[in-house]
């Protein structure tokens, strides 16, 4: 059990080498890592790529020059390609980046997994990622159509199950073209499953987590199985997705987490934004973020997220918590997500595709 221990350490300004720009992190700033069950290192803090697609080459390349070291993408974003060359473009030797990516729900197919990733790799052109994860543990009707959807407009399930898919990624391991394998949208069952009918254990769950959806129970209990919690959507509804899509709920509607009086106050005292606050409370909770953004500045407040908060402080953000969940697809793509987790009430039927 001791090689599943999620290490942590951080690493101070001086010893963190960024390209071609120096950071611009204060000395409180921290350049926190872990490392996985699978013993390699995941920064804490990273960028997410999901949107915007014609910005994402500039921006990959600018956060790379500025020393973030971890980069979310997936298939589906349809971004790689973007991706691929803000790396180049960066300079950033490719040893130096964590990269993720995620394969789709249409390419579950035990059959169709190794060619995914192949595509993958074509369009960030790289040999390798460092992990590569499920996106939803639901299977969709494989093929080129990504919303597989019949006559009557429901998605079209696929004959496979995730247990399949994820026997498939673990020969995946042995062939050099992934690092790490794990998984995203899991409930807590699903991953049990994976535990008690698989040789491999998820060295990454990424889930929505953030003050308004904590998952306090789920966390530790990830925790003690040795999976390290990536947390998507970290600021919470601060997506304009969420508040557009049908399944946004009401809750996508609530006051922005950013906004909450408490993160101000905590901000202030530690000369910091709200939106540090919320990044800074998932990384001193042992997790990775990766915030999205595409613009300049709000990337160099995310950088300057990593610093230590205070016990209270922890307390009074725990105090938060409206098992508020945004990201729920499960009426689309005809799977009961998260269902033994908090904040499945009121999920609403939609469509983004
Ligand atoms: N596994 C999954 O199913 C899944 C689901 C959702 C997301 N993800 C991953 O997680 C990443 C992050 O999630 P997300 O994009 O949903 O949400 P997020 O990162 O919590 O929020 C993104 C929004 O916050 C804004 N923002 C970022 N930094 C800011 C700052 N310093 N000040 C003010 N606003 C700021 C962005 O603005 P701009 O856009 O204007 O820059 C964007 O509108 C995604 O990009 C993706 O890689 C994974």
């Amino acid at each position: 059990m001791a090689s599943f221990a999620l290490i942590r350490t951080s690493v101070l300004k001086k010893s963190f080498t960024p390209f071609r720009q120096s950071i611009s992190r204060t000395i409180a700033t921290r350049a926190t890592s872990y490392t996985l069950n699978t013993g390699h290192k995941i920064p804490a803090l990273g960028i997410g790529t999901f949107g915007d697609a014609e910005s994402q080459e500039a921006i990959v390349t600018q956060a790379l020059n500025k020393g973030i070291r971890f980069i979310d993408t997936a298939r589906v974003y349809d971004v790689e390609v973007q991706v691929g060359k803000g790396m180049k473009c960066s300079g950033v030797p490719r040893e130096d980046v964590y990269l993720a990516t995620k394969l789709w729900c249409s390419d579950y197919h035990p059959e169709d997994v190794e060619r995914a990733l192949d595509d993958s790799l074509r369009d960030l052109d790289t040999p390798y990622v460092d992990l590569l994860l499920m996106h939803y543990p639901c299977t969709f009707k494989r093929g080129a159509d990504r919303f597989p959807r019949d006559d009557g407009g429901r998605m079209i399930k696929g004959e496979t199950s995730y247990l399949d898919t994820w026997r498939a990624m673990e020969k995946l391991t042995r062939s050099g073209k992934v690092k790490s394998i794990g998984v995203s949208n899991f409930s807590k069952g699903e991953i049990e499953t994976l535990i008690k009918d698989s040789s491999t254990i998820p060295a990454v769950h990424q889930m929505e987590v953030h003050p308004y959806l904590q998952q306090k129970g789920f966390n530790n209990w990830l925790q003690d199985k040795g999976i390290h919690v990536v947390q998507f959507s970290p600021l919470g509804n601060m997506n304009d997705f969420y508040r557009k899509t049908g399944w946004s709920k009401e809750v996508s509607h609530m006051m922005r987490v950013i906004d909450q009086p408490i993160l101000k106050e905590i901000a202030e005292k530690h000369n910091k934004s709200p939106v540090q606050v919320v990044l800074a409370w998932g990384i001193n909770s042992g997790r990775s973020v990766i915030p999205k953004s595409v613009i300049d500045w709000q990337v160099d407040e995310n950088i300057a997220a990593d610093f230590e908060l205070e016990e209270e402080d922890m307390f009074r953000i725990a105090t938060l918590d409206a098992r508020a969940r945004f990201n729920d697809p499960s009426l689309d793509y005809e799977w009961r997500l998260y269902s033994d987790l908090e904040g499945i009430d009121g999920t609403v039927r939609g469509k983004t595709h």
